[in-house]
């Protein structure tokens, strides 16, 4: 333990500087332009693999984003364990909005800030501390598997595991890319929500109109797809379509001034619906509005709006099924569309959530690996995000026991303007994952 506790502080300046070059790569799989880039970044991750020793690594694609997987085959009687992270992130919005150049990592206060710094370019580098540690002989059996289009929703992540079933088959697998329940407090996640999505289109008129010379009587479509987006909460905000499943009960509780300080909700604007927030959070649908296409307040002319667009997000109660809970939402929407207006979907998609147990021999040798490298005991806590690749694995591989960790924390703002890791929390998951396989390595010789 002390000896694995030194190697890993000794390599973690190494992990960092990889780190950096791999944020430095702009691998945003939702826009078309850097798709090269998210090329450029699989070739990254498959070379930081080859120079931790990794004897098998291939770059595959079915259709999609690239994804990377290394193989170190298990020795005699060991379990074999994959880590799983993504390396494509999310967009960075307006640039000029970052403290900091969005790709470039800056140390501030004990975090680096950069977009995909925690979300989950920090999961790879967790995971390569973890090998290097080894000398690139780890103790048991492992395959890595770094996803290129996690950020999107995995569109071929299917074909990807229906392809290389033999290669991404495990005992156990690791997927670093959720969150912890404070700075200092690790955490496994026990429950993720899924997501369905779909976009709106409201028709009122054949085209736009003079507002003075029919307002009053011909409906806007603007006004019409706000007065549809607000039936979808009722005055308390708790979510009012008919059909959405929640899963109450979840066993934990959360503090209502905490979140709110965590979350940066501001003075006086209130916390939405009711009831236990661990269930508000994790095991209940949550209703997005993510965008609206519409005029621009700058563009604006004194015109009545023919048609108008919205993205509307749900997350799923981990047991819902995305197909029923978008039915649920285009019957909830088509029954609540004012004043007959025409209503057309699309650009539909959805991911599925899950439940993850943690019980058996593997998650006790976890549990009991993280509270040694954090000090502390880990929390078992749900999640509001979605890792939809946890719900195939499970399917795909029924027997295996699945680790959901991770390295963000309250205060990560993954997704959002100056991302950021904690360089504490980072050192402990190195030191966290590098002891998990000491210990699933040493239960062999244990038998
Ligand atoms: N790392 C997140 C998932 C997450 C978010 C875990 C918050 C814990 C807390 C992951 O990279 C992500 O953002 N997933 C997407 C999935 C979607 C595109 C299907 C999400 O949740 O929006
Ligand atoms: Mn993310």
């Amino acid at each position: 333990m002390n000896d694995l506790r030194r190697t890993v502080s000794d390599l973690l300046p190494g992990v960092l500087a990889d780190l950096t070059d791999l944020v430095a790569i702009r691998s945003v799989s939702s826009l078309p332009a850097h798709h090269g880039d998210v090329s450029a970044s699989a070739d990254a991750v498959a070379g930081l693999l080859r120079g931790a020793g990794c004897p098998d690594v291939r770059i595959v694609a079915e259709g999609g984003q690239p994804a990377v997987i290394g193989r170190w085959p298990a020795p005699e009687g060991a379990p074999t364990v994959c880590l799983y992270a993504h390396h494509d992130v999310q967009p960075t919005g307006d640039p000029d909005a970052w403290t900091s150049p969005p790709f470039e990592v800056t140390e501030r206060g004990g975090r680096l800030h950069a977009r995909g710094v925690v979300d989950d370019k920090a999961g790879v580098a967790v995971h390569l501390a973890a090998l290097r540690a080894f000398g690139g002989t780890p103790p048991v059996g492992v395959t890595v598997f770094v996803e290129g289009e996690e950020e999107v929703g995995s569109p071929t992540l299917a074909a990807i595991l229906e392809r290389h079933r033999d290669l991404l088959a495990a005992d156990v697998y690791v997927i670093c890319d959720s969150a912890n329940w404070a700075v200092g407090t690790p955490a496994f996640t026990t429950t993720l929500r899924g997501l369905a999505d779909l976009v709106v289109e409201v028709s009122t008129l054949d085209h736009a109109l003079h507002s003075g010379q029919y307002g009053g009587v011909a409906p806007d479509a603007l006004t019409a797809l706000v007065r549809l987006l607000a039936t979808l909460h009722d005055d308390a905000g708790d979510v009012a379509v008919a059909g959405l499943v929640r899963d109450d009960g979840f066993p934990l509780e959360h503090d209502a001034d905490r979140l709110r300080a965590e979350a940066g909700v501001l003075d006086g604007v209130e916390l939405l619906g009711t009831g236990p927030l661990a269930d508000r959070l994790w095991t209940r649908p949550a209703i997005t509005v993510l965008a609206v296409d519409a005029p621009s307040v700058a563009q604006a002319s004194n015109t009545l709006t023919a048609t108008a667009r919205a993205k509307i997000s749900v997350r799923l109660a981990p047991g819902q099924n995305g197909p029923a809970a978008l039915t649920a939402l285009k019957d909830h929407l088509t029954a609540h569309a004012p004043w007959g207006a025409r209503l057309t979907f699309g650009a539909e998609h959805y991911g599925h959530g899950s439940q993850i147990p943690l019980e058996g021999p593997v998650a006790d040798a976890a549990v009991a690996a993280f509270t040694q490298a954090w000090g502390t005991d880990p929390v078992q806590m749900g999640q509001g995000g979605s890792i939809p690749m946890v719900a195939d694995f499970q399917r795909t591989f029924p027997d295996a026991t699945v680790l959901v960790t991770g390295v963000c924390d309250p205060d990560s703002r993954m997704h959002g303007i100056d991302e950021s890791l904690d360089l504490g929390d980072f050192g402990k998951a190195c030191l966290a994952e590098a002891l998990l396989l000491a210990e699933l390595g040493a239960a062999v010789g244990r038998g």
